[in-house]
């Protein structure tokens, strides 16, 4: 099997290329080249348990095989339905758009997300748009919402999600994995109806440019999209032929406030909502708050990397990061358990991912997801590792007090069920 570098700065095609940035991903040149060379055939379905923003689906279905993207946060359902809309879904938008009018009545959302960066009433312009994408339905249950959604509808909350960021740039710092609020409420932005609607229909067109490339049959969609977690995969034993996919990084990211302008968008249940999808997130910043113990089947490599934290003279690595990452990785235990489970024989899981370090001490997840891999039952075909310069763990500025060298492995796994 061909593996090339999955790092998006490598990418040497341009699939849809102004639907939405997101950091985390990997590159469309690299999931094209393993999905065609794992040479499926129309019956087989690919898994991506922790999807992002649908990089896996939607060459999935421009190769015309059939998908399951599975993510926690609902806002990556959007955008990963985004970009399952076909050419067909452009003249929906197109009568949308000549709906979209500054005279639509909105009531004020209590406690409205979006009033963390902008003044009331610009948060109300946005819920104006938002009125129009869901054809004046209400909704008080987020997953309700976002699973009635439309590819086109999707489409257009992703374009909305854009608009939003670029209005946000002032609070949007170097690291794309933050958003700063403003100091105080005179500092909140005032967005202007007449800029805002052209910003937003000029992100559509935008869009409609690369729109073409999904062929599919919407009488049965190749890509089913789900919101769930990749520790409880809802799908029966022995259903997939590949699994490809890249982990959350183990490098305390908060996914929920990489996405928060998406989720203060999307999310019916304001504030307190976004907090507990945050929480639920692996990789998140909270901690459990009972002391647990490193169980066994974690494997030797990340009981020695959690050992080391524990030991770690800096403050709150006995507390507060130990117990940090001991979460993280008991997640990540049970999400490979499944992924084993849904797989059938001889079926692969392709794993991209990249090793870190919490202070000096190095954590190298590729070798401690082999181990837990092979704990239950996986076998290694491949691994190929690339050098990576842009990397995660080089985003945190303090933490290369520590670190002996700052480069970080991007590392591609192939494993096959036996
Ligand atoms: C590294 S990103 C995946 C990026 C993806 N390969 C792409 O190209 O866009 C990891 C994703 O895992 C999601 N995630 C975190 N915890 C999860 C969980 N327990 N179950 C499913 N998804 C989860 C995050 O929301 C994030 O989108």
């Amino acid at each position: 099997m061909l593996i090339i570098n999955p790092k998006r700065i490598n990418e040497s095609i341009e699939v849809r290329p102004d639907w939405y940035n997101y950091y985390a991903g990997y590159s469309h040149t690299f999931t094209q080249s393993i999905i065609t060379s794992c040479k499926l055939n129309n019956d087989s379905v690919i898994l991506d348990p922790w999807n992002g923003g649908g990089t896996t689906t939607l060459m999935a279905s421009i190769e015309g095989i059939r998908s399951i993207g599975i993510d926690l946060n609902p806002a990556m359902k959007v955008i990963a339905m985004a970009k399952q809309s076909t050419v067909e879904d452009i003249e929906s938008i197109r009568q949308k758009i000549k709906k979209i009018r500054s005279n639509i009545k909105v009531e004020h959302v209590k406690n409205d997300p979006l009033t963390i960066w902008l003044d009331d009433e610009s948060a109300l312009l946005i819920r104006k748009i938002e009125k129009v994408i869901l054809c004046g339905r209400y909704y008080n249950n987020t997953q309700e919402k976002v699973d009635s959604l439309q590819p086109y509808q999707c489409l257009m909350y992703t374009a909305l999600f854009n608009t939003v960021r670029q209005f946000l740039k002032p609070f949007i710092p170097s690291n794309p994995t933050w958003i700063k609020r403003p100091k105080s409420a005179d500092k909140k932005l005032t967005l202007y109806w007449p800029e805002l609607r052209s910003l937003y229909v000029s992100n559509l067109s935008k869009m409609f440019n690369s729109i073409d490339m999904v062929r599919h049959d919407r009488k049965c969609p190749l890509a089913q999209i789900n919101i769930g977690s990749s520790t409880n995969l809802q799908l029966g034993t022995e259903s997939v032929d590949l699994v490809l996919t890249s982990p959350p990084y183990c490098t305390r990211i908060d996914y929920g406030v990489a996405t928060m302008p998406e989720l203060s968008i999307i999310a019916t249940n304001g504030k307190s909502e976004i907090k507990h999808i945050r929480r639920s997130l692996m990789g998140t910043t909270t901690v459990p708050k009972s002391i647990d113990t490193i169980p066994s089947n974690l494997g030797k490599e990340c009981q020695t990397f959690l050992r080391n934290v524990y030991k770690h003279p800096s403050k709150a690595s006995q507390t507060y990061y130990f117990k940090n990452l001991l979460q993280y990785f008991k997640s990540l235990q049970l999400s490979l358990e499944q992924i084993y489970r849904v797989i059938k024989p001889n079926g692969r899981f392709i794993c991209v991912v990249q090793d870190s370090y919490y202070k000096d001490v190095h954590c190298n997840l590729p070798k401690i997801i082999g181990q837990m891999s092979q704990n239950h039952g996986f076998i290694i075909e491949d691994v190929v590792e690339f050098e990576s310069r842009q990397n995660m763990a080089n985003l945190n500025q303090k933490s290369k007090l520590y670190r002996a060298k700052n480069t970080a492995y991007e590392t591609v796994i192939v494993f096959k069920k036996d």
